[in-house]
């Protein structure tokens, strides 16, 4: 069913890290509004689209988007009001045309992302399906995604010295995505309790998880299995599993990783993954080591590939060509999914098509600073990922995508889909 765009408007709206982001709202033929909040990150990979800010120091640091909100409401409405499209690929098409640019500089990825992510609304609602139902046929059958909780911050997330930038917690043993929610939220809470018992007093990350005082990755992996199993649940691959994003790019410079203050080449770090994967019930390593150690990467996977998955992030950047390269040099075995980092839903589809075609798997995720928008649970679930991370199961721009997933299983479509990795 063909779309047809009356006008297209953005506002200049706060994202939860207090920095500025935009709200798009897209009015279609028959009077419908759909809108979009636009999701950024932190640790952004080098190769990532770039957003369009301001760059005005009197402002937001110069974070402000105005011009961003001027290229929507001027040249983006001017071309697209009045005009009917097929397909979001054919939307999406005329939004890449007009940018012109191979990064989206000019009109900015934020621009793009969120009139992108609006248009897909629209279709939904022009032929009255819910979200999710708008991607099924377009990669594998339908399921709830395992959430993976971030409960534990480190990194740029955080303001202490652990390195590791998330440590997760992944309900996969779990008989439905309303128990997995639960079970996220119980060991959240039993995490809060094991903390102030120990008297680890913690601040919390900008995704929500506790950002407690240590410096070892594996102090922070041993609290987790200590919360999963004071919440009642069995720490295991088949239980409650553990995953950790290391955004080791951050710690990387000359060649060398540092971690808590010891340095560590690629294969120094690749044995201690390795230990660490005996010891805890590790299913995936994202980020593990840097964009630019390739070479590193291809031990890595070559060492650990065929016991977890090893996912890149800033690595590949949702970058359809970037995942084609390591596919051919057999460089990680997942690949995480954000829309923002290309710039259009219809080229995340095609970057998670080539990981498909590859074996790869899909790994959708929210970026560090959100809005309530939970796009990404709808397309985790339309998709068939069976992987999805959004943060803590606490604040309201996370808690919001998990949220939209208990109520998609509420529903009547929603019902029979099953949960769990692929
Ligand atoms: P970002 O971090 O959204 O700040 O890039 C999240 C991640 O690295 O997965
Ligand atoms: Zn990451």
């Amino acid at each position: 069913m063909a779309l047809t765009i009356r006008s297209v408007r953005a506002v200049e709206i706060l994202d939860s890290r207090a920095r500025p982001t935009l709200s798009v709202s897209l009015e279609i033929a028959g009077g419908a509004v759909v809108r979009a909040g636009v999701p950024a990150g932190t640790s952004t990979g080098a190769r990532e689209a770039v957003e369009l800010r301001d760059g005005d120091p009197r402002r937001y640091g110069g974070q402000g988007v105005l011009r961003a909100v001027a290229a929507i409401n001027g040249e983006i409405d001017a071309a697209l009001a009045g005009r009917s499209f097929i397909s979001l690929a054919a939307f999406d098409d005329a939004l890449i045309a007009l940018d012109g640019t191979p990064d989206k500089s000019r009109l900015g990825a934020n621009s793009l992302v969120g009139v992108s992510i609006a248009a897909a609304r629209g279709f939904a609602a022009a032929t009255g399906t819910a979200l999710w139902q708008a991607f099924v046929g377009r990669l594998d059958f339908p399921r709830f995604p395992v959430p993976h909780f971030n409960i534990l911050s480190g990194g740029v997330q955080a303001l202490t010295a652990l390195d590791f930038q998330e440590c997760m917690i992944a309900p996969v043993g779990a008989p439905t995505i309303a128990e997995a929610v639960r079970a996220g939220a119980e060991i959240y809470a039993a995490l809060r309790s094991l903390l102030h018992g120990r008297g680890l007093v913690a601040a919390l990350g900008d995704e929500g998880g506790f950002a407690p005082e240590l410096r070892q990755p594996e102090a922070a992996l041993e609290l987790l299995v200590d919360a999963i199993a004071a919440a009642g649940y069995h720490p295991g691959l088949e239980g409650v599993a553990i995953a950790v994003d290391a955004a080791a790019t951050r710690f990387f410079a000359a060649g060398t990783y540092t971690i808590a203050g010891e340095p560590h080449s690629s294969d120094d770090l690749i044995a201690r993954y390795s230990e660490m994967v005996g010891r805890f019930p590790i299913r995936l390593i994202e980020d593990g080591l840097a964009d630019t150690d390739w070479a590193g990467w291809e031990r890595l996977t070559a060492a650990l590939g065929d016991r977890v998955e090893l996912a890149g992030d800033d690595l590949f950047c949702t970058n359809p060509s970037t995942i084609a390269l390591a596919v051919d040099r057999g460089i990680a075995n997942a690949v995480l999914i954000k829309p923002n980092q290309i710039g259009t839903v219809s080229e995340t589809l095609h970057a998670m098509r080539i990981c498909r075609d590859a074996g790869y798997r899909r790994f959708v995720a929210h970026r560090s600073g959100e809005t309530p928008d939970a796009f990404i649970a709808d397309l985790a679930v339309g998709t068939g990922t069976g992987r999805l991370k959004a943060g803590a199961p606490a604040r309201g721009e996370r808690v919001a995508k998990y949220d939209r997933l208990l109520q998609i299983a509420a529903g009547d479509a929603g019902c029979g889909l099953t949960y769990g990795l692929r």
